[in-house]
């Protein structure tokens, strides 16, 4: 929380680059072999930039406590595209070599802030627990004309990104 505002404090409320937001709110130990980060320059406006920081933030302290990275040989990757004229982030979490997790009872307060924080910045977010590792899908519209960077290569099709 601190470090979305911080980012965004430093940039004076522009729009913020994804790779630096998702390395801010993962810097959770330094672990950097373990968590690994791809995907193309893209811009975010502020509010979904700061709404994108809460959603990582939690995933990232949940992977902690729960998932791949409560566990040595556990890894998460962040994969990103951005899609379509309009465009769009497509951003895949995907945990794996964690503990065999299961789908929890009740959903706390965490995954419900996961899943509903986009919601006001026209993105969404879902979650799957598979035995393997958990994952979330997240689709959030970028700053206009935004998000691509001119040197970036063409929008790909949504069909071509696996669905994990
Ligand atoms: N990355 C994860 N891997 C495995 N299980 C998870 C993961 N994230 C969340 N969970 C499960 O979902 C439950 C609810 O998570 P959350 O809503 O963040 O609440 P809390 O963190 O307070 O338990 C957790 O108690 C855990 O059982
Ligand atoms: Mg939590």
């Amino acid at each position: 929380m601190g470090s979305a505002h911080t980012l965004l404090t430093r940039r004076s409320w522009e729009s913020a680059d994804v790779t630096d937001l998702v390395r801010d709110q993962l810097a959770l130990d330094g672990d950097s072999e373990r968590i690994l980060i791809h995907g193309p320059r893209a811009f975010l406006a502020p509010q979904s930039t700061l709404a994108l920081a809460l959603v990582l933030h939690e995933l990232g302290t949940n992977a902690c406590k729960y998932g791949c990275l409560s566990a040595r040989s556990g890894r998460v990757s962040i994969d990103w595209v951005i899609v379509g004229a309009e465009p769009a982030l497509h951003m895949e979490w995907t945990e794996r070599g964690g503990p065999k997790i299961r789908a929890p009872t009740k959903r706390g307060f965490g995954i419900t802030l996961i899943e509903k924080s986009l919601g006001g910045v026209g993105g969404s977010a879902q979650i799957r627990f598979e035995s393997r590792g958990l994952t979330c899908r997240i689709r959030l519209p970028l700053a206009e004309n935004g998000g691509r960077d001119s040197s970036a290569s063409p929008p790909v099709d949504a069909a071509a990104i696996p669905s994990g």
